[in-house]
């Protein structure tokens, strides 16, 4: 390759790392903030069901268990296609370099219904047309220093979200909620305080966890679907960790080549609760629950940090 070619190559990866801009306070990348006026204008269908989270709260899992029980736990058809293009991610756009172009909205007009659409925006941002729509919403919520965690090292992993600095860095900017999509604590809070005005399914990681099949089941019911108990075996079974962290279609191994470095930090990293303990020390989790009382006050939610 010629050298000018090469330097062309090394300077569109490293300037992948996104600029932030804030919309409404919440800091989001470049390319969502000069798509958002398409974003907010996007015609949901009834029959579309969204898929909202604070990114890193088990988005990609509760994707997989949807279309599992979308395809009648038929593996082969789950796995026609990555997780990031079988459910269109409404606001995410990467239009540079072209070999990265990604367009949430292009991807979910152009999908025949019924459509599963994910999201990680604050309720106060998702599309209007959603709510007039009525469409179903899963919200699954993580706790927060876990959350933290996972968002931490996916920042260092993926080239495309912001530098994030040394843990400690981070764990401040997260704390602030100048970090991508916002606040956790408002993020968290928003969603529950709808919860019960519209048809949302309010999931919590820890119960995944703790009881997959119970959660499962209560996915069931909310989408209106039936499956035998073989089917449910099977749901379980392909939706576990160790099955997700070896399939190439939700492992985003086969996407983001050059731009996730599993190598630094895995996208399918541990999964767990209470990986949190290996990364806070004991003055910084004392600060951060101080923090946290304060900003969790005015909610009823409880979450657990250990099982
Ligand atoms: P960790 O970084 O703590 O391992 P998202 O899909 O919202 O980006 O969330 C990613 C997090 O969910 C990662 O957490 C990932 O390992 C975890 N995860 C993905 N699939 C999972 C599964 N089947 N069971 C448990 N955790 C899972």
């Amino acid at each position: 390759m010629a050298l000018d070619k090469m330097e062309d190559l090394s300077l569109k990866c490293t300037n992948l790392r996104a600029e932030v801009v804030e919309l409404e306070g919440i800091p989001l990348t470049q390319p969502i903030y000069s798509t958002w006026d398409q974003v907010w204008k996007f015609k949901a269908r009834p029959d579309d069901l969204l898929i909202a989270t604070y990114a890193k709260a088990g988005t990609t899992w509760t994707q997989e268990i949807v279309d599992m029980i979308q395809q009648n736990g038929d593996v082969e058809k789950c796995r026609r296609d990555t997780t990031y293009r079988r459910h269109p991610f409404l606001e995410w756009s990467v239009l540079e370099p072209s070999e990265l172009r990604y367009s949430g909205l292009e991807l979910a007009e152009a999908m025949p219904s019924p459509r599963t659409i994910k999201t990680h925006l604050p309720v106060q941002l998702v599309p209007p047309s959603f709510w007039e729509q009525k469409c179903k919403i899963i919200y699954v919520a993580r706790n927060a220093k876990d959350n933290l965690v996972s968002y931490y090292h996916f920042h260092r992993m993926n080239k495309e979200l912001p530098d994030p600095g040394t843990w400690e860095e981070f764990m401040e900017k997260f704390m602030t909620g100048k970090v991508l999509w916002g606040s956790w604590y408002d993020h968290v809070k928003g969603w529950w305080k709808e919860k019960d005005k519209h048809r949302i399914l309010y999931l919590f990681y820890e119960d995944m966890k703790e009881n997959p099949k119970k959660e499962i089941q209560k996915i069931l019911k909310f989408l209106e679907k039936d499956v035998t108990q073989e089917v449910l075996n099977k749901i379980l079974h392909n939706t576990s960790f160790e099955i997700m962290k070896e399939n190439p279609m939700t492992n985003y191994t086969m996407e983001f080549q050059g731009v996730m470095d599993h190598s630094i930090s895995p996208f399918m990293r541990k999964g767990a609760v209470g990986d949190w303990k290996n990364h806070f020390t004991v003055a910084q989790n004392k600060k951060f629950d101080d923090d946290y009382k304060k900003k969790m006050a005015d909610t009823s939610l409880v979450f657990r940090t250990e099982l």
